[in-house]
């Protein structure tokens, strides 16, 4: 007999990651995982190259010139950031320090899919409030709280959806709940958002003791095969992270690539004009040929279909992936009808449109 895990754990459906192939369809345009379009720096290229000659040494387990280097661009003292093997080790490592059997973890309806997962590998009872317009309802947020509430995680910009929370609104959020939940402020795609309405948390972290702003460089910096990302805590927070996460938990080529790609400030900036040119283009053409389009402050659009008829979520994914466009169905964010497409390069982009008007051409 099969030895039983914890309890929660046989709850989990594993994690499907976005496509990367399809049989038969040599040239593939991949907007399945919100890369960001550019890939990464040159820079953080040739950094990596480097460190072959030395695999046999083990990487600094404090990721000390990393977090300086990240400090020094954000303004932010490194003693207070914790690095990470993506970030959603470390999304996951603050469920595993702050919740467990008996607890709820609760973030909205169409939350990035990882939330529901971390909480059931501690035990925990994941909770979903209602949204808004796909975005993250305050309101709803806060009428779920319970006793036994004990984080909060919203993804700012969140992912399937595209939609942000104001400044505002997420200060309201933190004052309306009790100071002994965390909230964990997940800005995996911060560097793209254009609005002046938006701080991705840094402030609300400063504030006090019960937040926790998490970063990647995964999406803007297109390094999410090295995994690397950071948290930003109150100094409490980062002592407990120091303490459970795994001792050499980046790899020596993601600081050495981190570092580079963190001064390369000339081409986070290219980056991030790619996106403030493509991303309205994108949403603007699909909108024009009858589509729903989400408005998205991120490196992707959802984009929503009828939900009867030749033309569904589910078969405008199929023309696509027969033509070698793979974007991402959001069934699992319990938006069957919905697609999620990355910003990708200018060809791809056009490509994309083209082909998602032939097809809703067919009858
Ligand atoms: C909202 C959000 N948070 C976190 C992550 C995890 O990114 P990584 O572990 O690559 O840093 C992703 C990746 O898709 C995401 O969309």
């Amino acid at each position: 007999m099969a030895l039983p895990p914890r309890p929660g754990i046989m709850d989990m459906a594993p994690y499907v990651p976005g496509a990367s192939k399809v049989d038969g369809v040599d040239k593939i345009i991949k907007l399945s995982s919100n890369e960001g379009a550019l890939g990464p720096s040159p820079k953080a290229t040739a950094a990596y190259e480097e460190l072959g000659s030395r695999l046999h040494r083990y990487p600094d387990g404090g990721s000390v010139e990393l977090r300086k280097a990240i400090g020094a661009r954000n303004g932010l003292d490194p003693d207070r950031i914790v690095c990470g093997a993506g970030s959603d080790e470390l999304l996951a490592l603050l469920a595993r320090a702050y919740a467990g059997p008996g607890d709820e973890v609760l973030f909205g309806e169409h939350a990035f899919v990882m939330y529901p997962l971390f909480a059931l590998s501690v035990g925990a009872t994941p909770i979903k409030a209602p949204e808004t317009e796909f975005t993250v309802s305050v309101d709803a947020l806060l009428r779920k709280v319970s006793d036994k509430t004990r984080i909060v995680y919203v993804a700012n910009p969140n992912n399937p959806t595209g939609t942000m929370v104001t400044s505002d609104e997420m200060t309201r959020l933190r004052a309306g709940l009790r100071d002994d939940i965390l909230l964990v402020i997940d800005a995996a795609y911060a560097e793209y958002v254009t609005r002046n309405d938006y701080a991705p948390g840094v402030e609300l972290v400063d504030a006090g003791d019960n937040v926790v702003m998490t970063r990647t460089f995964s999406k803007i910096y297109a390094m999410g095969g090295v995994r690397l990302g950071w948290a930003y805590c109150p100094e409490a927070v980062a002592d407990v992270l120091n303490r459970i996460r795994p001792p050499f938990n980046v790899t020596s080529g993601a600081q050495a690539a981190g570092i580079a790609a963190v001064n390369d400030v000339e081409f986070l900036t290219r980056s991030r004009n790619h996106n403030a040119n493509w991303l309205p283009w994108l949403s603007d053409r699909l909108g024009e040929v009858g589509l729903d389009v989400v408005p998205s402050a991120g490196n992707f659009v959802l984009v929503r279909f009828p939900e009867s008829g030749p033309h569904t979520a589910d078969a405008a994914m199929a023309f696509l992936t027969s033509r070698g466009i793979i974007p991402r169905g959001t069934g699992s964010a319990g938006i069957p009808e919905g697609i999620r497409i990355t910003i990708g390069l200018e060809d791809e982009m056009r490509a994309t449109v083209d082909v998602i008007s032939k097809f809703l051409k067919i009858m």
